[in-house]
C-alpha cells in the first residue's frame, strides 16, 4: 500500500497514520516528525527547519522535497510507505509525481481527512507529545497511565512550540491557502478519499478502513 494522508493541522493525520501503518506493516512518512527528529539531532538542516515550523511556515521546497526522495529511496519504503504533511504546496505535488514517475512507484490511494476549525483547535491545544520519542496523547482524548509520562519509555509530555494559539491560527491560514489546493490536484487525477474526521479515534480509523475495501 502506497498512500497520502492530508488535511488541516491537528485534523488527526499522524494518529490515523499510526493506525494504517500498523496495519499495512507500511513506515510512517511525516515530513513534521522528520523535521523535529532534525533538529533534535542538532543538524543544521533541522535548525533551518525549525525557524520555519515555530512560525508555522512551510519549510522550503527545496530542502522538504530532497528529504523526502531520500527517505523514500530506504529499504522499509520498498513496498509501501504512508505520506503525512507532504506534499502541502502544488509545487510540492508535482514535484512528487515527477519522482514517482521516474521510479515507476504509483499511488494507491489519497485520504483526505476533514474536521471544522474549532474542534481542530480543541485538539491542539489539548495535544501533549514526548519529548523523548514523539509519542501523540491528549489531555482528554487520548490520555496516557500517568498525567504527564510517555506510556512508552517514561519520557516527559510537552506542548510542540508550534502549538501556541496564535502559531494554530496561521498554521490554519498557510493550510488553507497553500495546501487545500492540493487536494483538487488529486482529484483531478483521480479518486480522493474524503472522511470525516470529526468522530472517535477509532470511528476514524474505522471509516477510513471501509473506504479503502478492508
Ligand atoms: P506537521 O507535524 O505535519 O503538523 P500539521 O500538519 O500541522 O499536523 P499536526 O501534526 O499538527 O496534526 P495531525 O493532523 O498529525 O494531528 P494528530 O494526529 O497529532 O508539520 C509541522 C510543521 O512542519 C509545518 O507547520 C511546517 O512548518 C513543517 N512541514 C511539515 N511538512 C511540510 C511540508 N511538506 N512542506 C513544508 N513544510 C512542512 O492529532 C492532534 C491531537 O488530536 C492529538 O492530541 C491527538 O491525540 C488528538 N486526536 C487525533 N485524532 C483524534 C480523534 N479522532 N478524536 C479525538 N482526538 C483526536
Ligand atoms: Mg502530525
Ligand atoms: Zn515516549
Amino acid at each position: 500500500m502506497r498512500m497520502i494522508i492530508m488535511g488541516p493541522p491537528g485534523v488527526g493525520k499522524g494518529t490515523a497514520a499510526a493506525l494504517l501503518c500498523n496495519h499495512y506493516g507500511i513506515p510512517h512518512i511525516s515530513t513534521g516528525n522528520i523535521f523535529r527528529e532534525l533538529y533534535k539531532d542538532q543538524t543544521e538542516v533541522g535548525k533551518k527547519a525549525k525557524s520555519y515550523v515555530d512560525r508555522g511556515e512551510l519549510v522550503p521546497d527545496e530542502i522538504t522535497n530532497l528529504i523526502v526522495y531520500n527517505r523514500l529511496l530506504q529499504d522499509d519504503a520498498k513496498n509501501g510507505f504512508l505520506l503525512d504533511g507532504f506534499p502541502r504546496n502544488t509545487d510540492q505535488a508535482k514535484a512528487l509525481d515527477g519522482y514517482l514517475a521516474e521510479s515507476h512507484i504509483k499511488i494507491d490511494a489519497v485520504v483526505n481527512l476533514k474536521a471544522p476549525d474549532e474542534l481542530i483547535i480543541e485538539r491542539i491545544g489539548g495535544r501533549r507529545v514526548c519529548e523523548t520519542c514523539g509519542a501523540v496523547y491528549h489531555v482528554t482524548n487520548l490520555k496516557p497511565k500517568v498525567e504527564g509520562i510517555c506510556d512508552k519509555d517514561g519520557g516527559k509530555l510537552i506542548q510542540r512550540v508550534d502549538d501556541m494559539e496564535a502559531t494554530i491560527k496561521r498554521r490554519l491560514g498557510v493550510y488553507y491557502s497553500q495546501t487545500e489546493p492540493v487536494i483538487g490536484y488529486y482529484e483531478k487525477k483521480g479518486a480522493v478519499i474524503h472522511i470525516d474526521g470529526t468522530g472517535t479515534i477509532e470511528a476514524v480509523n474505522a471509516l477510513i478502513m471501509k473506504a479503502l475495501g478492508e
